[in-house]
């Protein structure tokens, strides 16, 4: 699916509902308050929803991202999920781009982001769009490893 098909648009609270009802079955196993409120109402151009034109769901996929204040070369994204039917047809990757390319222009030049060692397609999905990962031991807290990805931008 090629980017120019996709319409992005800033994340507002009132995308909120949707994307909770959605949420759980999408990731395979309840978010709980990892996608809270907070995010969609104070995000800005950090929070992404993507829709494919045509589509009879207005919500393919949301990202919740901002620029770091201590580091505000880094972009962050903290949150990316894509609808199951619309899965490997390059709307994930596409949404990061956007991301990107909206965050390079406010100066980032290296993105982050984190995956459980045990969830394969967060983990291949990194890999595929070109980020170098470091396992970090308990990095969420006990027993929670993660690798955290990063790579530079722009794309
Ligand atoms: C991870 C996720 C966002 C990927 O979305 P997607 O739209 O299917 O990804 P894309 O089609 O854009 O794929 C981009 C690249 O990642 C690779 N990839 C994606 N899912 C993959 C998988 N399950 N296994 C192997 N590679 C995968 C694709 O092969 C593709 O590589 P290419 O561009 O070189 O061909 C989606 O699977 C998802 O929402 N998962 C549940 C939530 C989650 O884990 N979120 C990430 C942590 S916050």
């Amino acid at each position: 699916m090629a980017d120019d098909t996709l319409r992005f648009r800033a994340l507002t609270g009132a995308d909120f509902v949707e994307a909770r009802r959605v949420a759980d079955a999408w990731f395979g196993h309840p978010v709980g308050l990892t996608m809270h409120r907070l995010f969609f109402d104070q995000l800005g151009e950090g929070g992404l929803c993507v829709a494919v034109p045509g589509s009879p769901v207005a919500m393919a996929g949301v990202l919740l991202g901002l620029r770091s204040q201590p580091e505000p070369d880094l972009a962050y994204v903290h949150f990316h999920m894509v609808d199951p039917t619309l899965r490997g047809r390059g709307v994930g990757r596409a949404l990061y781009e956007e991301f990107g390319r909206r965050m390079h222009a406010r100066g980032c030049t290296r993105i982050r982001a984190l995956a459980a060692p045990d969830r394969e397609a967060s983990v291949r999905f990194h890999e595929a769009l070109g980020f170098h990962g470091r396992a970090e031991a308990e990095y969420l807290g006990p027993g929670q490893d993660r690798i955290v990805f990063e790579r530079g931008l722009p794309w």
